[in-house]
């Protein structure tokens, strides 16, 4: 069993990973009606994605005797601006999250539960991927503007590369 702090951390945290998926499902759902068929599947891939991240915090809990609390789910917009407002805003909650997990690990620390600590590393090293892979994105859709051809050969590729994309 863990401390009253490091399970109300945890618990927190599944949620958030819980809000995540919610909010990259409203971002496909817009993407798909826009007809951008590449960013919608790894959008939806990602949506999964996020809700895997919340099955391992439960998981952990429970393995640790805690208690999982399951709130409410926000109400998520899901409409948006243009691309690049969406991927901005992706990559901000991205950061958004890794300054929570890093919280978490240092909670850990001060708890000196290393078992929690030892958890959390692989959190750890997913957000420096998703970071990156957000900017990478962000990057490629400033860069190709308001060209209509070079977002469509970007949604292509997004399509046939999707799959191999680590989250
Ligand atoms: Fe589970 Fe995208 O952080």
């Amino acid at each position: 069993m863990f401390s009253e702090k490091i399970q109300k951390g945890l618990i927190k945290q599944l949620n958030r990973e819980l809000e995540s998926s919610q909010l990259y499902l409203s971002m496909a759902t817009w993407v798909e009606r826009k007809g951008y068929e590449g960013i919608c599947e790894f959008l939806y891939d990602h949506s999964n994605e996020e809700r895997i991240h919340m099955l391992k915090l439960i998981r952990y809990i429970n393995k640790r005797g805690g208690n999982v609390i399951l709130y409410d789910l926000l109400h998520v917009n899901t409409t948006y601006i243009s691309l690049k407002e969406l991927f901005m805003k992706l990559l901000e909650h991205e950061k958004k999250i890794s300054k929570e997990i890093n919280f978490l690990v240092e909670i850990s620390l001060q708890e000196k539960d290393y078992f929690t600590y030892n958890f959390l590393q692989w959190y750890v090293e997913e957000q420096i991927e998703e970071e990156a892979l957000s900017k990478t994105i962000l990057d490629k859709i400033e860069l190709i503007g308001e060209d209509k051809g070079g977002l469509y050969l970007f949604d292509k590729d997004m399509k046939s590369s999707h799959k191999n994309i680590k989250l």
